[in-house]
This record gives C-alpha cells, structure tokens and sequence, in this order.
C-alpha cells in the first residue's frame, strides 16, 4: 500500500484537465504517442463536442522515482455543476488533489466549490498553473490567486504547460512525494466504495471501486448494500488504457468489476461493496441523486410514441439519474415526464434521443419541484405545472432554493447584483479574491436559474463571470400557474409555474414571443395569457393575405427559396394545436423571454 497513490484532478472547465491527464499518461510510458489519441480521457463523442467530460473514469500508471516502483490512480472528476455528486464520490476516492488553474484566467467557481469539496475529504492539494506558455499568462497574479485561496507558498505552486510538456515530471514528483499513501486493512471484511460506472451492452456494467479495507477476489460472492443485491465478482481487474483482468484487488487500490448487471439502476455511485459472506458495514456518504429540473419529452410524429419509449428504456439502462414516467398532454399527446440532474443533463438526452435512436422529439418548458401544502394537511410534489393544484385547496407552496458563487471581475459586480435580484436573489456575500477579481455569494430560487440565467451571466460579464450552485432546501414562496390559450383553447404544454410577482410581466413577454414564432394562418391567431379565469396578457397574429411570397418579397428568387427552406425546416417539428400550427421553439419560447 506504501506505493499507491490516488488523486483527480480539479479544474475548471477548459483549463487543461485532459490535456494534462494525456500528459502524465504519456510520460509514465502508460501509453505511447502512437496509441494516444486526441484525448483518451473523454471518449464519448458527445463529450468530446461539448467540451466537457461528463463520465468520471480512472486510470493506473506506473511511475518510478528513486528507485522506487509506484502505481498511481488517476480518478477523472466531471467538471459541470450537473455532475457534482459524481465529483463528490471521485474525491472521496482519493487522497490527493491536482489543483489546475488556468495561468490565463485565474480562479473560477467550479474550481472553488471542488477544492471546498476536497478539502472535506482531507485530501492534499497540490496547486497547478497550466498554460504557462500563453503569451498572455498572469502567472503573478494567478499564483498569488492559488496563495490566497489555499494559503500555500509560491513555491508549492507548480508551473506546467500540458500542451508544450513542461512541469509534467514535477507534477508526477509532488504526486508521490506529498500525497498520503492509502490507509485500511486488506484482511478486514471488504469495503469498497462506487465511484463510477460504464455502461457496456455486452457484458454488463462495469463498476469503477475503490476498495477502502479487505481484498476483494475474483468470483466471490460480493453485495452491495444499499440494495442488498447479490451477485458473483466474474472479472475483476485494473484499469490501464485498456481494463486488465487480475485475481484480487486490495486495500487502497482501484479497480473494475464486471458480473452482468444489465440495468444502470442497480448501481449507486456511493454505495459500498462488500462480500456476501463476510460483509463489513457500509461506508459513510451514500445519497441517492435526485432531479432537480424535470420537463416533457414527446414524439414530434405521434405516431412514434412506441419507438420513444423503446428509447428511454434503452437510454435509462445506461444513465441511472434520467428518470421518467408516462404523461400526457392535451396539446402533445402521449409522451414522458422526466426528470434530470440539471440543463445540461437535459439537453445531453434530448440529443443522445437524436443521435442514438434518430428520434425527432419535442421538450417543453423545464421546472423545477414545488411542494404544495394543502388545506387537508398533506403534501404533494408537483413536478409539472398540470399537478399544480387548485389555489383555493392550497395552503402554501414552497420552491427549492440553491447557494450560487459567482466569481468575476469587479467592473461586473454591480450589473452582477442586479440580474442576481432581478432573479429574487439576495447577496450574503461579498469576497475580494485579488484587487480586481472578487467572489459573491447568494440565495436565489432554483426556477431562476433554470432559464436562461447563465447566459445572461456569460453575456453581462462578457464572459468573465462563473457559476457554480447547489441545492440548500425549500422556501415558502408565492407561485402560480400561468396558462396559455392559443384561439381560446388552453395548450398545457406551454404552461409554467411562475411567481406571483412576475406573472403578468412573463405573460405579456411570452405572449409576444408566440406572435414572432408562431407563423401566421390563413385565420387570426389569438394569443392569450391567464391566471386561473383571468387573462393577464392577449397578442394577435393577422391573418394571412393570399400569396406570403409574391407579396412581401417583390419576387426575389432567393428570398424565397431562403423563406421556403426555413419553413420545410420548421415543418418538421410543427404541432397541430386545435386549428393552429405551431413550432418546437415555441415550446421553449419562455427560455427565449428577455
Ligand atoms: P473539460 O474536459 O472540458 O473540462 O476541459 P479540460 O479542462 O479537460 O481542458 P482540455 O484539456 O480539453 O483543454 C482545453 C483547451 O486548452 C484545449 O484547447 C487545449 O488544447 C488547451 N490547453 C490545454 N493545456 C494547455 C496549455 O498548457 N497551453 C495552452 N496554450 N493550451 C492548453
């Protein structure tokens, strides 16, 4: 155990966490310059497009140093704010930490909250300033940043360019020198805790452990607790560039076990494995994940509803946090109401639907989860605005409220406060990381930040602000269900839940941003928003007058054509609402509101 050592890396988004990984993969000879692809870490291709590595993995290399033969465990954190449970668990695996910045940027919020998390776990920071070969690095400030922050010296303060190659042997020296070697007892009954798994539709999942006491062996009868599942240890093995079968796994190591389970639900990152016939208590940290953002997802072509749901089985067989259930929809038909871990998740299934199962789907309006007190002393979930209930059966409801850190220069604070009140936050905190770049902290309402609030962020602070939230309970709050009715009839799939203060407000702007969607019919199309009977907000889109193209395009040809071909696009994800035809944006008009 004396020779192990397990960390991950910590990074913001961009600041080099592959490329480095490559790197440190590269000089332990762990795989040579021929076999190293573009980047090895990420090899989903949908990760790979978005920049952002959404599934943790692990790797081993051996690294000699004094003479000494040492095996390192690379555990690879995801990086986005859906994710921070994974991140969490991928810690608590570990006992050291690279701390990457970015000698260009500086600090940002991802990479605070991580660090806050590491720190939890005890785990040694080692601090990394990546990108040192950019012309236009800080390396001053951004040390004097990392000094701040963990009150390190300078000198601790690793300088390394992943992309030129300089600092890797550094990096791998701290590695060895300042993190712990692994604590247990491999002659104690097993504790090894998930941190990770993979689906594969051959063999079954594969689970990534860490195993914190005992030896786990190949074929053994092995459970895990949370579930109380038994099943039969039939590979065990480490993870190189490819997995390498072996017979046992001690105390401090991390591996992979494969024993056919064929469904991405029996396997919780955080929950402990133990042997069946020995077993030893669970670990401490379990929680399930639960969604926080929930939305509709219908077939475009009602008629592949059945295909849709072939789908989602398949899709939630290798995604154990997507979670769905039946709905229907006046407006849309059959289709499901799912939950996931945030925006980004969403938006990763919407387009896995696309790209896996060529499925063309319509999604309406994310929302968060409201509890609804009622006058008969229950309480209910609503995780769609149909379920909100009747007012006058009401007591109260309460919103999920989240902490958000905002870390950006301080030229944007002010617009910064401002879209975060806009948004009903409320500052707590205000802290001076440098002279001119300081972190905020506030208390807004999860819904807020559902829409469009990090674009806003990205744009009022060109860039230079970043996010990052969690989750710190429910608050009382005023909500209502806002409708809409297009030619008196009301289209549930366009409805929201939204605050009291902000209804007639949101109604008006979604009422116009219908108009400019929805495409004009040869009859008036009226566009109405209501609070129960009341109608808060009217648009009416004209009618059309005989030729749309002869008229307003004075017969240019390629107008026309653009006209045409923007209009076959559209076609595709039209829904027939009573006598009205409306587009799949309109669905998502609400993100759009300004
Ligand atoms: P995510 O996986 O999205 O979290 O990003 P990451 O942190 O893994 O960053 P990645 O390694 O993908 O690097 C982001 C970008 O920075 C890529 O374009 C890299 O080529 C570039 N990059 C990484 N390290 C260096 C470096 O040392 N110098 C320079 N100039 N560019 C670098």
């Amino acid at each position: 155990m004396e020779n192990i050592r397990n960390f991950c890396i910590i990074a913001h988004i961009d600041h080099g966490k592959s490329t480095l990984a490559d790197r440190l993969l590269e000089f332990t000879g762990t795989l040579s310059q021929r076999q190293m692809q573009a980047q090895v870490l990420d090899n989903m291709d949908l990760e790979r497009e978005k920049g952002i590595t959404i599934k943790a993995h692990a790797i081993q290399m051996n690294y000699k140093l004094d003479g000494k033969e040492y095996v390192l465990n690379l555990i690879d954190t995801p990086g986005h704010v859906d994710f921070s449970y994974e991140v969490s668990r991928s810690i608590a695996a570990c006992e050291g930490a690279l701390l990457i910045v970015d000698a260009s940027q500086g600090i940002e919020a991802q990479t605070i909250s991580n660090l806050y998390l590491a720190l939890e776990h005890n785990l040694e920071i080692i601090p990394v300033m990546n990108k040192i070969d950019l012309p236009h690095a800080m390396p001053e400030e951004v040390t004097e940043e990392i000094v701040d922050l963990i009150g390190c010296k300078p000198e601790d303060v690793i300088r390394a360019s992943a992309k030129e190659g300089i600092g890797i042997e550094d990096i791998l020296k701290a590695v060895v020198h300042r993190v712990k070697p692994p604590k247990g007892d491999p002659k104690a009954p097993l504790q090894a805790m998930i941190f990770d798994s993979v689906f594969n539709s051959f063999r079954g999942i594969e689970v990534y452990f860490r195993v914190f006491n005992g030896t786990i062996k190949k074929g053994e009868k092995i459970k895990f607790v949370s579930t109380g599942q038994e099943y039969n240890a039939d590979e065990i093995g480490i993870l190189r560039l490819d997995k390498q079968a072996t017979n046992e796994i001690s105390a401090g190591n991390v591996g992979y076990l494969i024993s056919g389970i064929k469904v991405a639900k029996e396997v919780h990152v955080g929950d402990t494995i133990t042997s069946a016939l020995n077993p030893g208590e669970s670990l401490r940290g379990f929680q399930e994940v639960k969604p926080m953002v929930f939305a509709g997802i219908y077939p475009v072509d009602t008629t592949e509803f059945e295909e849709l749901r072939a789908s989602m089985e398949k899709l939630q067989l290798n995604d154990a946090s997507l979670v769905w259930e039946l709905e229907t929809s006046a407006a849309l038909g059959f289709g499901f109401r799912c939950g996931f871990l945030g925006m980004l998740h969403m938006e990763i299934i919407q387009e896995r639907l696309e790209r896996e199962f060529n499925m063309t789907v319509i999604t309406t309006v994310p929302s968060v989860q409201f509890k609804a007190h009622l006058t008969d002393g229950s309480t209910i979930e609503i995780n769609a605005p149909s379920e909100m209930p009747d007012p006058t059966t009401m007591d109260s409801i309460e919103e999920p409220y989240i902490k958000a850190q905002i870390i950006s220069k301080t030229e944007y604070i002010g617009p910064i406060i401002n879209l975060c009140i806009e948004k009903r936050g409320q500052i707590k905190n205000q802290n001076y990381l440098t002279t001119d770049r300081v972190e905020m902290t506030f208390e807004m309402p999860l819904s807020e930040i559902v829409f469009d609030f990090f674009d806003k962020l990205k744009s009022i602070s060109r860039g230079y602000a970043s996010l990052d939230y969690h989750l710190i309970g429910f608050r009382e709050s005023d909500m209502v269900k806002l409708d809409v009715m297009l030619n008196g009839e009301k289209v549930d799939a366009l409805s929201a839940i939204v605050h009291r203060g902000k209804a007639q407000e949101w109604g008006r702007k979604l009422c116009e941003k219908l108009k400019e969607l929805i495409p004009r019919h040869m009859f008036e199309v009226a566009i109405q928003a209501a609070i129960g009977q009341k109608i808060v907000a009217r648009e009416t889109i004209s009618a059309i007058r005989k030729n749309v193209l002869a008229k307003c395009y004075g017969g240019d040809i390629s107008r026309k054509r653009k006209l045409l071909e923007k209009q076959k696009k559209g076609k595709k994800r039209m829904r027939q609402i009573g006598t009205v035809e409306v587009p799949q944006e309109a669905f998502m008009a609400v993100l759009k509101i300004e």
